[in-house]
């Protein structure tokens, strides 16, 4: 959903940021404990009411407050928290500009919801100087950065697997771009040859330290200008996250690498097929789990390795037997099945509805790490504003970093 407001920019930056930041602190207890992992949470105990609330209701009730959490009734702290949540969570639409419609001949390649987000991203690009030299980064085939080189500015295209690059080239060399697709690691040593101070960097869901990456980059560089949408936070290196801007590296806030999934825990996309798919494996895991404290007499949770897919058209039993092997676990031969599953099951129900209270941290933890890249920027040498390119049907990922040097 789009809302009315206006992006962030200047001073509002740091003021949102210390804001969420406050917030995101203080109420640690209510977002770090995940009740996949976790049988009674600890704040249950502070909000008896709220938590037999959630745990009475049905996984269908769950799936229905999923992506607006924030509207749900639900009793005390819950109306309070959803509201400070979506205040704070609170960001305008960047300003559009007519861009020129996407030729067919450039598009017939592009699956529909991407060619959606590259045209809603392309419409927000608006910077004081036209931009002189692309360069897209973690392009894949490089489409968003095609799409921008069609009026003739130059693109350089950086992406690993080559054969995203080779097809990226001859898509190019299709229209007769000045397009160069390069393959190329971007965390490798001596990527920053290929940036330039004409360079405008885009970057649409480019993951964790690719991006961050090229904010450091670019910067060093001293790339004019920068358009980043950030995904999937928790794709990094460090067991824990790297504060950039000096707010950030100020607060005494930490995030593991588990914590950063957090933001991308929304499905605004998965089909009915699919969903039924994740939710059968959960059901069956969180089965498994409850069968595997009462048989090693251990009331912890056993991580198990991911299984194929294929183990779900098996019986539930074959599937926890499998399990079982992979951890060196001795079931008895006598086993209730069917009371396991249906417990898993109904912790399923239960986790998802408790889950709604994390889910309300969720867009303020994507806001504070985006108003982390963009304090950077600024300390960086340039403007900043955030706002969302596209709804969030469009991509859940759809806030943009706009950055132009001063
Ligand atoms: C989510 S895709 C986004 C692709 C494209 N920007 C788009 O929106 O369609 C991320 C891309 O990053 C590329 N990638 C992953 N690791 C990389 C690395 N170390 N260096 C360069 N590209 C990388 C992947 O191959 C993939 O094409």
């Amino acid at each position: 959903m789009l809302t009315n407001d206006t992006p962030l920019t200047g001073s509002n930056l740091l003021q949102r940021f210390q804001a969420l930041d406050g917030f995101l602190l203080e109420h640690q207890a209510l977002w770090r404990p995940k009740p996949f992992t976790v049988q009674a949470l600890p704040w249950e105990r502070a909000h008896p009411e709220l938590a037999a609330w959630l745990r009475s209701r049905s996984l269908e009730d769950a799936e229905a407050a999923h992506n607006a959490p924030e509207l749900l009734h639900a009793p005390t702290p819950f109306p309070a928290l959803a509201g400070t949540a979506a205040r704070l969570s609170c960001i305008g639409q960047l300003p559009a500009h007519a861009f020129a419609a996407l030729p067919h001949r450039l598009t017939v390649d592009v699956p529909g919801r991407k060619l959606q987000q590259i045209a809603a991203f392309a419409s927000r690009l608006n910077f004081t100087q036209p931009p002189q030299h692309w360069l897209d980064w973690c392009a894949g085939k490089g489409h968003l950065g095609r799409a921008l080189a069609q009026d003739g500015t130059p693109l350089l295209s950086l992406e690993l697997d080559p054969q995203l690059v080779q097809d990226g080239q001859r898509m190019s060399n299709r229209l007769a771009l000045q397009a160069q697709h390069r393959q190329q690691d971007v965390l490798a040593t001596g990527t920053d040859e290929h940036l330039h101070p004409e360079h405008t960097a885009i970057a649409l869901h480019a993951c964790g330290d690719l991006h961050v990456r090229l904010l450091q980059l670019a910067s060093t560089r001293r790339c004019r200008q920068l358009a980043v949408a950030p995904c999937c936070y928790n794709r990094i290196g460090s067991e824990h996250y790297q504060p950039l801007s000096s707010a950030a590296k100020a607060s005494p806030l930490s995030l593991s690498r588990d914590d950063l999934r957090l933001p991308q825990a929304e499905t605004v996309t998965a089909g009915a097929r699919v969903r039924r798919q994740r939710d059968t494996s959960m059901a069956w895991r969180l089965g498994f789990d409850l069968l595997q404290r009462e048989v090693r007499h251990c009331d912890e949770y056993l991580p198990t390795p991911a299984v194929s897919p294929t183990w779900l058209d098996k019986p539930f039993a074959d599937y926890c037997r499998h399990l079982a092997n992979l951890k060196g676990l001795n079931l008895p031969a006598a086993i209730d099945w069917p009371h396991w599953e249906a417990q898993g099951w109904q912790r399923l129900a239960h986790v998802r509805n408790l889950e709604l209270v994390r889910g309300l941290f969720r867009r303020p933890m994507e806001l504070w790490l985006l108003l982390d890249r963009a304090l950077f920027l600024e300390e960086q040498g340039y403007r900043a504003t955030l706002g969302a390119f596209c709804a969030s049907q469009v991509t859940p990922r759809n806030l943009l970093l706009l950055a132009e040097r001063i």
